[in-house]
């Protein structure tokens, strides 16, 4: 008997859990690798927001489900929409216009399983964050590549998408700062692809969990900036990457109320919300965690400036194709390799772990992804057993 629903078959292996499994075989085999590959910062969680969640812990009123349940405690709400306004100026109505997520991977299922309809068809960018492929399946939908290349500084190309396309989709998820090229959008690009989603009624899903991972040159951007787009937009952002929560699972989606109540409604039912003490150490991220996070972009900096001079020697055209935004350098593969022989001769003979590009989609074939969220000695180390292996 196959128990196995048919949905699952469809959704393509989950690229960050097989390396996880492929690290923990060769830690067993007591093999010293450094791990580039997956975007999670080493850095802990600022003290201030530990100390908030213990004594939330402490408290009983807190062990029972989560206040106001699916959407996410009232304080929690406003305490997004007060960082909207402080980071973007953007109003948000903490009643209907947020919600509470565990990490905005949940807010892409919610999202799907909230709106779109078996057969219809999902824009997704290529190359783009592997979670937006492995969901659509789920709920049926037909996923449409929308290409991202270097001649087009790694924006979609509104006016190359066909019209027919256009009327058929319902959904286009895109992030930026974008992973995995590190792209920083701009406030000219998102004012056009509002009203260019507006023209064809196709509702924008900007999955923004990089927001403020923006390096000096880049712009801190929400697409909820350009006026109107609530209409017609949601987005979602998490505490993952800014305040290196990513561990506790939580997030916030906010925008149009329409998709807000769908995604509540998904949710109710199928989650109790977030943890009270998670929620309430969170308000204390988001109100007080501006200095950690320009201490932790003053540290990518640093580290993107070191393997950036490194890898310049190697005669790796980086400038090209390096963004000013997320943790992550965006690199052609060397010597006409494939993204995949160059990845799997890195590991196995530099036991150095970095992505290959074909994971983010077709038109991520020819680069590799690598991560700075290692500590300094570690990226050292990653960088010189690269360079002997090039060599
Ligand atoms: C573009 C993008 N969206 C969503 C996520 C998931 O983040 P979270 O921890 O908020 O669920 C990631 C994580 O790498 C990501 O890169």
């Amino acid at each position: 008997m196959n128990i196995v629903a048919d949905r699952l078959k469809n959704i393509p292996p989950y690229l960050f859990m097989e390396l996880r499994d492929r690290i923990k075989q060769m830690e067993a085999c007591g093999t010293d690798f450094v791990s580039l590959a997956v975007g999670d910062p080493v850095e802990p969680t600022p003290v201030y927001i530990i100390e908030s969640l213990r004594r939330a812990a402490l408290d009983p009123s807190n062990h029972q489900y989560p206040t106001d349940e699916q959407r996410g405690m009232h304080a929690f709400r406003a305490a997004v929409a007060r960082w909207y306004k402080r980071k973007y100026g953007v109003h948000l109505d903490p009643e209907d216009e947020v919600l509470g997520l565990s990490g905005s991977k949940e807010g892409i299922h919610n999202l799907l399983m909230a709106v779109v309809n078996p057969g219809e068809v999902v824009m997704v960018t290529d190359p783009g964050y592997p979670g937006y492929l492995a969901n659509i399946p789920i709920v049926g939908g037909k996923p449409y590549p929308i290409p991202l290349l270097a001649k087009n500084g790694y924006l979609p190309d509104l006016d190359d998408i066909p019209e027919s396309v256009c009327r058929g989709a319902k959904v286009f998820f895109f992030n930026y700062p974008h992973n995995p090229t590190g792209t920083c959008a701009t406030p000219e690009f998102f004012t056009r692809l509002v009203a260019w989603a507006k023209a064809h009624q196709i509702f924008l899903v900007h999955d923004n969990p990089y927001s403020e991972i923006v390096l000096p040159g880049g712009e801190k951007l929400s697409l909820l900036q350009v006026p109107g787009a609530k209409e017609i937009c949601v987005e979602f952002n998490s505490l993952s990457k800014t305040y290196n929560m990513t561990g506790w699972r939580i997030g916030m989606a906010a925008g149009n109320p329409a998709i807000i109540q769908a995604m509540s409604k998904f949710k109710e039912n199928v989650t109790s919300g977030i943890f009270n003490a998670i929620q309430l150490a969170s308000i204390k991220a988001l109100d007080d965690g501006d200095e950690d996070i320009e201490k932790m972009i003053r540290i990518y900096a640093r580290r993107r400036a070191m393997a950036l001079a490194e890898i310049r020697k190697w005669g790796i055209d980086s400038d090209a194709h390096v963004g000013k935004g997320t943790f992550y350098l965006w690199l052609p593969v060397p010597n006409g390799m494939t993204s995949i022989e160059f990845t799997t001769r890195l590991l196995d003979k530099a036991h150095v772990l970095v992505t290959a590009g074909s994971a983010f989609g077709k038109n991520g074939e020819g680069f590799f992804r690598m991560s700075l969220t290692v500590p300094d000695d570690r990226l050292a180390c990653a960088l010189e057993r690269m360079r002997r292996t090039l060599d």
